[in-house]
């Protein structure tokens, strides 16, 4: 993953690379480093640990510049292997992965070249300074041209000493005009301001930012031109008011989101091109990774039972080296809140390639995944901050169940209706807070589990992810009925087991569960609308959620969940928003 940026202009670099390296935080954050130049001498300050460590820096002078926030993949976090790189004349940053990298590196090892990192970006340093013949844009597309993977990479050379170039292959670059000066960075936050002109650059594309402008170059190196990108500055920005966390912020934001998202097809533009395709929508695949894989589980449950069309939901990394069928005909979702998800983009390459129609329901503008796409369903979520995502999953819902209630139509049958969830998710949200009592029980334990069926089946998966991404814990999402074949033996006294319970038809089913987990020494914690199951003698705590229509369920029931997973992490000492070896933004394989 990793967020690059970079700055050549009139004004000092350094505070500019700092403050964009905060707003790229969420792509990576075990160590970072910068590299300004006065024109004469770079200078390299790199840190582990987050961009706070580097603060003294920015009071460097020079008004060129690149920085980098890491998530490791090539070698351990340290000193040496943070970034910014350099080989001879030449610095770089780089986001991405070479697959190459161990050949390459035995190669230059071979003819002398000395390493100092573990880093497969230390490499392309080196490629790009035995190619180097005066012209850094030349010496950066024939560095470029040996490499297999992917990349983003800002690399600097003293010997032109206002000049940047950039490269983008699989991992995004935005390149464009700020205010007395030119811009590069992985991501709009980081860089936009008022009157700034951006562009994002495509796989195989370059860009050489030399001090008054941007050029822009297609692989075969002929200049190219673009569309600025229309960002909206209010959007991008995020700040956490009063809250100690932007992850419990975005929570209370989830009533706002839903009635954002919810798409209606009698009123809204962004189903129109799109409704012809579901008038002929026979199978659908789902392509996801984590939590939108999660949305892609519950959208299963409610367009199977809702329109009776078959949906495979697939992990977009599984997919990818399946050689999985793709009957004529098969519409695919795409569903991602940043878009730029390595695996999910390789999915949809390959779906396109065998001839699905791909829909892209996401959350970040101009990201990858809306360029691939064949139709693109935007989430209304906002910028999410916390790494471990909330209200992008509820948003992803509710345009899933939109799209559901339309094909139900299409389709000639009847579909509940999706009016007052914004309204049901506050009052999920008030209710839920009695889950703060429940910590005491989760915060030591060895183990938790999450039941439900069907529709609580997925959210049940989605409850252990979060709760076990940021507090730590161990955690298993379960089929109720599968607890008894083999789950059953992990459960004994205190062990926290909590049941997800919304509809009615098979609740009793669930409950047999948790009798038979009762019986083991379980502690039983339940989410359910339900309120006769509330009074039996094995719960231990509940919440009891507004009544909305089973098939919907997972919008509102997953709050409780979300809420215990962020109390019990704040509880064991963690940072919620910025929890250990995650990233918001997984940019590679
Ligand atoms: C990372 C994040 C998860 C997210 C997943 C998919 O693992 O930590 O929160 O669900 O990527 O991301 P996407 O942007 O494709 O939804």
């Amino acid at each position: 993953m990793c967020g690059i940026v970079g700055y050549v202009g009139k004004r000092r670099a350094a505070p500019i690379l700092i403050d964009g390296l905060y707003e790229l935080e969420y792509r990576g954050y075990d160590s970072v480093g910068i590299a300004v130049s006065d024109g004469n001498t770079t200078k390299i300050i790199k840190k582990t640990g987050r961009v706070k460590e580097i603060e003294s820096a920015r009071e460097e002078t020079g008004y060129i510049g690149i920085g980098h926030t890491r998530w490791a993949t090539h070698g351990d976090v340290t000193v040496e292997n943070a970034h910014p790189h350099t080989y001879k004349n030449i610095t770089l940053v780089h986001n991405g992965i070479i697959e190459n990298a161990a050949k390459l590196r035995a190669e230059l090892m071979q003819r002398g070249e000395k390493f100092y990192s573990d880093t497969d970006s230390e490499v392309i340093a080196h490629l790009i300074a035995d190619e180097s013949c005066g012209d850094l844009l030349s010496a950066v597309m024939r560095g470029c041209g040996k490499l297999v993977g992917s990349y983003a990479l800002a690399v600097l050379t003293e010997e032109e000493p206002e000049t940047i170039v950039c490269a983008r292959m699989r991992s995004p670059l935005i390149v464009g005009k700020a205010k007395e000066g030119l811009v590069v960075a992985s991501d709009i936050p980081a860089v936009a301001e008022e009157g700034a002109e951006l562009y994002s650059l495509d796989d195989g594309e370059f860009s050489r930012l030399d001090g008054k402008t941007v050029t822009i170059y297609n692989a075969q190196g002929s200049e190219i031109h673009k569309e600025p990108i229309q960002f909206d500055l209010a959007e991008g920005r995020a700040e956490k008011g009063v809250y100690r966390h932007y992850m419990r912020k975005e929570i209370d934001e989830i009533p706002n989101v839903l009635s954002d998202s919810t798409l209606k097809i009698d009123c809204d533009s962004r189903f129109s091109d799109f409704y012809r395709v579901l008038c002929h929508a026979e199978y659908i695949q789902i392509v996801a990774c984590g939590t939108a894989y999660h949305s892609g589980l519950c959208a299963k449950a409610a367009i199977e039972r809702l329109c009776r069309v078959p949906v495979d939901v697939r992990i977009a990394s599984e997919y990818r080296y399946a050689d999985p069928i793709v009957p004529k005909g098969t519409l695919l979702f795409a569903i991602s809140q940043s878009g730029e998800t390595a695996d999910t983009l390789a999915a949809v390459r390959l779906a396109k390639r065998k001839g699905a129609c791909v829909a892209a329901i996401v959350n970040v503008k101009y990201s990858s995944l809306t360029r691939l796409a064949d139709h693109v369903l935007y989430t209304q979520a906002g910028r999410e901050v916390a790494v471990a995502a909330t209200k992008s999953f509820n948003a992803q819902l509710a345009v899933l169940y939109s799209v559901a209630v339309v094909l139900a139509e299409i389709r000639g049958k009847r579909a509940p209706t999706l009016n007052g969830l914004d309204k049901k998710a506050k009052r999920t949200i008030g209710i839920s807070e009695s889950v703060r009592s429940w910590v005491p029980y989760f915060v030591g334990a060895q183990s938790v589990y999450f039941i439900g069926r069907e529709a609580d089946m997925c959210t049940a998966l989605e409850g252990s992810l979060k709760l076990k991404e940021i507090s730590y814990l161990p955690s298993e999402g379960y089929a109720a009925g599968e607890l008894k074949h083999g789950t059953l033996a992990l459960i004994g006294p205190y062990t926290p087991v909590v049941a997800i319970i919304t509809r009615r038809d098979i609740a009793q089913k669930t409950m047999n569960a948790v009798h038979e987990a009762y019986s083991r020494g379980a502690k039983i914690f339940l989410v359910t609308c339900f309120e006769e199951f509330c009074e039996e003698k094995e719960i231990t705590a509940f919440v009891l959620i507004p009544k909305c229509p089973s098939e919907f369920s997972p919008i509102l029931s997953v709050i409780p969940l979300q809420l215990l997973a962020y109390y019990t992490s704040v509880a064991r000492g963690n940072d919620p928003d910025k929890p250990r070896n995650l990233a918001k933004s997984v940019t590679v394989e």
